[in-house]
This record gives C-alpha cells, sequence and structure tokens, in this order.
C-alpha cells in the first residue's frame, strides 16, 4: 500500500491521507494501525514517554497480549503514578479493557489469552511466578461496566469479600480490633458506603435487596465492595456508561474524590469525561498501540501525534 508523508518544520510528521479524512484503500487487507479515516503515522518514542513527579504506582513495560491470532496489545510501556487518576481513551477494540485487566491479571482468566512483559506495582512484577492472585487483586481492585451487584442485602455485598478471606480482623480492620465482629462489619459497612458517596442514601436501608436500588446507587455500590478489601489501585471500566447523566456525574465526582487515596485507572469512551475527571491521559488507537500519554490538558489541548489530533477532534472513532 502507497503512503505519502510530509515533515513540517517543526518536524511533525503528517500524512497525506488527512487530507482527505478516507479510509486508506477499501476492500484491501489493511495494516493494523489503519481505520477507517484514521491517519497513518508512526508512533514516536517521546510521544509515549512522560515524566510525571509522583511516584509511579504501576510501571508496565513492553505488554503485549495475543487472543488466538489477534494482536490486541502491542508493546505497550506506560508509568501510572499513585494518587492520581489515569484515563484510558480510544475508539472500540483498541484494547483499553484488556489493558486495564492485565494491571490485576485479570487475563489470566481468558484461557485464548498470552500475555508478554512486564507489569510492577510499587517495583514487583506481578507476573512472576508465585503471586497471590487473590492479594493481587485485594491490592488492585476493579469495577466493571455494568453494576453488578451480589443478590444480597447491601451491607452483605460490601462484607462478603472481607469475611470470606478471612480480613476482618486484618487489613482495614485492623484499626477496628477489640471490637466484635460484627462492630467491626458495621464499621467496614458505613466507612466503605461514606467513601463511595452512597451512605447517605442508603443508611436506613441496609438489609434491603441490593438489586431494589438504581443503577447509579448500585455501581456506587460495587465502588464501595470494591474499596472494602482496602485496595491501592482501583481499576474502572467505563463506570458510568450504563448511568443516566445525573448518576454519571456522582461517579465522576468520586473518581476525582478518590484519587486523593487510591490510584485510579479508568477507561471511558467519552473524552469530555476523561478531560474533566483525569490528571493524566493515554489514549490508545488501533492495533492495540499506546499512541500518546501525558498529563490531560495537554493531550487535549496540544496532542503530538496527528493521529491522536484527529481522533481527539471526531475525524474518526
Ligand atoms: N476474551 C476475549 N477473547 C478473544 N478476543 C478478545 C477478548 N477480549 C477482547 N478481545 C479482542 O481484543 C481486542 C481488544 O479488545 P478490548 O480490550 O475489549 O478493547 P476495548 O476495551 O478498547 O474496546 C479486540 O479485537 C477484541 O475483539
Ligand atoms: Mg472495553
Amino acid at each position: 500500500m502507497s503512503e505519502t508523508r510530509q515533515t513540517t518544520d517543526d518536524g511533525q510528521t503528517t500524512d497525506s491521507e488527512l487530507a482527505g479524512g478516507a479510509s486508506a484503500s477499501p476492500g484491501t487487507d489493511q495494516p493494523l494501525e489503519v481505520t477507517s479515516g484514521e491517519t497513518r503515522e508512526r508512533t514516536r518514542e517521546e510521544w509515549v514517554e512522560h515524566e510525571f513527579e509522583g511516584d509511579a504506582k504501576l510501571s508496565v513495560s513492553d505488554l503485549d497480549v495475543y487472543y488466538g491470532d489477534d494482536h490486541a496489545l502491542n508493546g505497550v510501556s506506560m508509568e501510572i503514578p499513585e494518587n492520581s487518576v489515569t484515563a484510558l481513551i480510544g475508539p472500540s477494540g483498541c484494547g483499553k479493557s484488556t489493558f486495564l485487566r492485565c494491571l490485576n491479571r485479570m487475563n489470566d482468566r481468558i484461557k485464548a489469552a498470552r500475555i508478554d512483559g512486564s507489569v510492577r506495582l510499587e517495583g514487583e512484577e506481578i507476573y512472576q511466578e508465585g503471586i497471590n492472585l487473590v492479594e493481587l487483586r485485594k491490592r488492585v481492585g476493579m469495577v466493571f461496566q455494568s453494576p453488578n451487584p451480589f443478590p444480597k442485602s447491601i451491607a452483605d455485598n460490601i462484607s462478603y469479600g472481607p469475611r470470606k478471606h478471612g480480613d476482618l480482623d486484618t487489613g482495614l480492620l485492623a484499626n477496628l480490633l477489640g471490637r466484635s465482629d460484627d462492630d467491626a462489619v458495621d464499621e467496614l459497612v458505613e466507612r466503605s458506603l461514606r467513601q463511595a458517596a452512597l451512605w447517605d442514601e442508603v443508611q436506613d436501608r441496609l438489609d434491603d435487596n441490593a438489586l431494589g436500588l438504581s443503577g447509579g446507587q448500585q455501581q456506587r455500590l460495587c465502588i464501595a465492595r470494591a474499596l472494602a478489601t482496602d485496595p491501592e489501585v482501583l481499576l474502572m471500566d467505563e463506570p458510568a456508561s450504563a448511568l443516566d447523566p445525573i448518576a454519571t456525574s456522582k461517579i465522576e465526582d468520586l473518581v476525582h474524590d478518590l484519587a486523593e487515596e487510591y490510584t485510579v485507572v479508568i477507561v471511558t469512551h467519552n473524552m469530555q469525561q476523561a478531560a474533566r475527571i483525569s490528571d493524566q491521559t493515554a489514549v490508545f488507537l488501533t492495533g492495540g498501540k499506546l499512541v500518546e500519554y501525558g498529563d490531560t490538558d495537554q493531550v487535549f489541548e496540544d496532542p503530538q501525534s496527528q493521529r491522536v489530533e484527529d481522533y481527539i477532534s471526531g475525524k474518526f472513532g
């Protein structure tokens, strides 16, 4: 396939296909990094490397994920700073969920998935042999796209995990020692629900079935449930995409507040949402490549990559 590149004075590479904005050549086998309307361009190292002031909570290097022959993530490296919100954006199918699942080894559960590369949590490789996956997933909790509370009471949704893992007298609850289990559970339930900005709405009906809550409340309950295991990192995969605007804005406020104490990594298909709530933004494009990563303001106002500028301005995706 032919390809014309021009280099402008400031060294930015542009692509002649950009002008037409059309797909590269319909009906032929296209290289992975091209979708309809997407400009072809090499990814430059400096676009994906970014120095942060704080310490890296998670360090990802050369991460590749294959599902059978499908190369879903392609050589992704990025550092995720602690106590901040990192947004992952990009068109559907570019590997955002796959990347997120690599951060607490949820992809291990997918038989077809093969993972290469390194993910370190505070410097410790999570893909080394002997890692305790239950402990890992407690430290790196996850919230999914559709709220999925257990068909149990609101209180039981919170206490189920810590009870199951025998954590009621350790971890988060260590500071509550000396109380009875029941008191400890009550405190855990209240604290988690407060952290998830749900306490005021449900404190009078903690024994009601969680499935009776609204969608937005269910999602905050799932966040409370994730917080109950005392995580350090919270992974969120489009947590507001099934919610109405008011419920969405509550989740957005919550995410912002949680970053004071937790490291939040959030996938969103909503670019305005990423711009509103995140400190850093990572843009994935077709072929499972991380094309740009930097401070959110910079990525949205002055993207370094032409492909990212096209994506953000709505030319494709
Ligand atoms: N469980 C799976 N089995 C096989 N292929 C998968 C699976 N999950 C995702 N994929 C493929 O990996 C690619 C990336 O998917 P995904 O990570 O879900 O992207 P995104 O979240 O950005 O929409 C897609 O081509 C998708 O079809
Ligand atoms: Mg996804």
